[in-house]
């Protein structure tokens, strides 16, 4: 029996979006998503052993509370339901990157604790099952399971696919934070907003469809433009949907628009870059390998910025050390 262990995971950014939840309590998507994974979004995650009868979690260095805790609380729970584990446990887990703020670290969270747990589990948990355990935390975290170019169908129980591993992906990307405050509307219930009263909502459902089977095709030929263009227009569809909600959901700041504006006109003057924007206002730039230090550089000349963090394609998560 072991009494800790470490476990790291990589956020992931979607080219195509999970946005939307069909009925049940454990994150089935309503949209098959795209994601890559990115090795400067990090969470590392140690769980240890306790006597107590309680779990205790911290957060970056403090207490999880409201929210946050009752949601990681209930994911132990789950995992005790289902005989995984028993128990109670500490759990510290570390990001290198804003929480909450519309950069996936609800993604590299999840899918750090799920590794980290299942090593406290008497039964061998394929990866499969990781994947889907991961997404009952968090729905992009089953993508951030395999890693890499990862893809999370629809379906009874989904868990995330390999596509293309880290090393064979032939571009990065370039994240533009606005704004680091966690944000005010979590994805899940901005999720819900969208499904009960947006026009847009079974519009978005079905460019989704047509977004995903066109990206999958787009990354089997390495078609770098196409994957680019398809993933623009599947996050501005996706945002389109949330701001036509009533009441209306709007993520974006003043900066995002600017920086969407920049990206159109440094294509235009022959740079090949394209953008994604998660549930929040931070802006993530996609550009092959060779070019990212270039995009990074006009990202860097923008004013107003709070940070540019380049990403490479990162693997699948792991367990760093146990004992
Ligand atoms: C816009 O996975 O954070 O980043 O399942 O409720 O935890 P929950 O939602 P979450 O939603 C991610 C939304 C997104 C798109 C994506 O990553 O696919």
């Amino acid at each position: 029996m072991i009494s800790w262990a470490i476990a790291r995971a990589f956020a992931n950014i979607a080219l195509v979006k999970y946005w939307g939840k069909r009925e049940g309590a454990e994150n089935l998507p309503a949209t098959a998503s795209i994601s890559l994974a990115i090795d400067a979004l990090k969470t590392v995650c140690k769980i240890e052993r306790l006597d107590s009868g309680q779990d205790e979690i911290f957060i970056n260095g403090a207490m999880a509370v409201g929210a946050t805790s009752v949601r990681i609380s209930k994911y132990l729970d789950f995992w005790r339901a289902a005989k995984l584990i028993d128990g109670h446990f500490l759990v510290t887990s570390e990001n290198n990157f804003p929480t909450g703020a519309g950069l996936a670290s609800s993604a590299s969270g999840f899918a750090a604790l799920a590794v980290a747990l299942a090593a406290f589990s008497e039964r061998k948990i394929a990866v499969k099952e990781l994947s889907r355990l991961a997404r009952v935390g968090s729905g992009s975290s089953a993508r951030s399971i395999t890693g890499g170019l990862s893809a999370l169908p629809i379906g009874k129980n989904p868990s995330a696919k390999l596509m293309l591993d880290a090393e064979s992906v032939p571009f990065g990307m370039v994240v533009m934070t606005v704004e680091s405050a966690p944000k005010k509307i979590p994805s899940g219930q901005g999720m819900e907003m969208s499904r009960n009263s947006s026009p847009y909502y079974n519009t978005w459902l079905k460019q989704a469809q047509a977004d995903y089977e066109a990206m999958t095709q787009a990354i089997r030929t390495m078609d770098f433009a196409k994957i680019g263009e398809i993933a623009e227009s599947n996050a501005l569809v996706m945002h389109t949907c949330m701001i036509a909600g009533r009441p209306p959901l709007l993520y974006w700041s003043g900066k995002t628009i600017e920086i969407i504006k920049a990206v159109w006109k440094w294509r235009s003057e022959g740079l090949q870059v394209y953008f994604t924007v998660d549930a929040g206002p931070n802006v993530i730039l996609i550009a092959r390998r060779e070019d990212l230090n270039e995009v990074s550089r006009v990202a860097e000349s923008m004013p107003g910025i709070q940070r540019i963090i380049l990403g490479l394609p990162a693997g699948g998560s792991e367990i760093l050390m146990r004992e």
